[in-house]
């Protein structure tokens, strides 16, 4: 925050970190790869390049934050929460969302073909869960490293008989930095030699304290495998929901994450979306990342159809005339000109930026990074 190190400006600028490390010390600044540069330091170095460095803020025309405009408080609804399971290697991640996904998914909605779009919404005592399945760690690290946040609460996955492990304390951390509250999944409880005790313990080094023992962290235990406890989860999931009171407006354009995309042979650019806020409908106008669009058709987590849907849903889009990034955010517009034209603007600054002559780089810009 309010700051970029040596090896970030070199990668903005498409120059080798030792290149600019010499050029710094031919300055007289002695500097390492991770050492925080200073504004007078930026700017010489940027001037060494021929790029120019606009310090005044001014209204980012490629930026899509500049299009979304801030919700009256008054129009916002309760949305589903959006849930990231992470975990250690090997202790029930997949298992978890494979079981959740059969025991709710199928009650009310038998016969879907279920579509792997990164994600899937079930339904726990009339309301819905979010939860994305692209793996944990790679959803925040991605993803927050390009500046998308798109989970409520983490659900931290440890196999009774085997503890606390790096992955574990990893993710903890992640977490943490991202400020999503955890629920803490004792998995595994139906093997032997296994210790939920043990698992609590270990994790109090964490700060993540159990209620019984005076602490605020919800545990629940779990057999993934048998699918024992996931009632459980799911109500604990939907508490933590209501006491964060997430809330979104489903009554404007849509804006949202891509949680992942491909070519496809057939279709062209399919993307899956999460919808963040208001409501996505077949023809918006969309910019997507550095490609925009036409929203062309759109099928929901269970291979259907569908022609609009609102707040924390995922889903799955056509029609954009390339293939955008995991993290990318996407902004509806009223018409198609206005997304154009933005989608342009951004794609001809994706290739300034990569060719990196000349290109105007702006401080913020350069702050937007980190
Ligand atoms: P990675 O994706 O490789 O990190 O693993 P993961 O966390 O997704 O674990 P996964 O769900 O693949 O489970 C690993 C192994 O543990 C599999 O053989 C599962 O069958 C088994 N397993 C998962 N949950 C349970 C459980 O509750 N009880 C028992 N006995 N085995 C489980
Ligand atoms: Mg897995």
């Amino acid at each position: 925050s309010g700051s970029i190190n040596v090896g970030e400006l070199a990668e903005k600028l498409n120059k080798e970190t030792n290149e600019i490390i010499k050029k710094l010390m031919f300055l007289g600044v002695m500097a390492t790869k991770n050492q925080d540069l200073d504004t007078d330091a930026i700017e010489l170095i940027c001037g060494e390049y021929g790029v120019e460095v606009e310090q005044e803020i001014e209204i980012d025309k490629t930026d899509l934050a500049t299009y979304i405009e801030e919700d009256d408080q008054k129009k916002l609804k309760e949305r589903p929460p959006v849930v990231t399971i992470m975990g250690h290697v090997d202790h029930g991640k997949t298992t978890l969302l494979d079981s959740i996904r059969n025991t709710k998914v199928t009650e009310g909605e038998a016969g879907g073909i279920t579509q792997h779009i990164g994600a899937y919404q079930v339904e726990a005592n009339g309301k819905k869960v979010t939860f994305l399945d692209t793996p944990g760690h790679a959803a925040f690290t991605s993803m927050r490293s390009r500046g998308a946040q798109v989970t409520d609460i983490a659900i931290l996955v440890v196999a009774a008989d085997d503890g606390v492990m790096p992955q574990t304390i990893e993710a903890i951390n992640h977490a943490k930095a991202a400020e999503v509250p955890i629920i803490v999944a004792v998995n595994k409880i139906d093997k032997e030699g296994a210790n939920p005790d043990r698992v609590m313990q270990e994790l109090t080094e964490h700060e993540l304290i159990p209620e019984d023992w005076g602490g605020e962290t919800i545990f629940v235990q779990l057999s993934a495998l048998k699918g024992e406890g996931i009632d459980d989860l799911l109500e604990m999931i939907l508490l933590v929901a209501e006491v964060e009171e997430l809330k979104a407006n489903p009554n404007r354009l849509a804006n949202g994450t891509v949680i992942d995309a491909q070519l496809d042979k057939g279709r062209g650019s399919v993307a899956s979306l999460l919808v963040q806020n208001g409501t996505l409908k077949v023809g918006d106008p969309i910019v997507v990342g550095n490609t925009f669009g036409r929203v062309r058709a759109m099928v929901n987590d269970l291979g259907k159809r569908v022609k609009s849907v609102g707040p924390s849903t995922p889903v799955e889009i056509t029609g954009l005339n390339d293939v955008p990034l995991a993290g990318d955010r996407f902004v509806v517009f009223k018409d198609e000109k206005t997304a154009r034209q933005i989608g342009e603007m951004r794609q001809q600054k994706e290739l300034e930026v990569k060719r990196g002559d000349k290109a105007k780089v702006s401080l913020e810009d350069l702050f937007e990074r980190i």
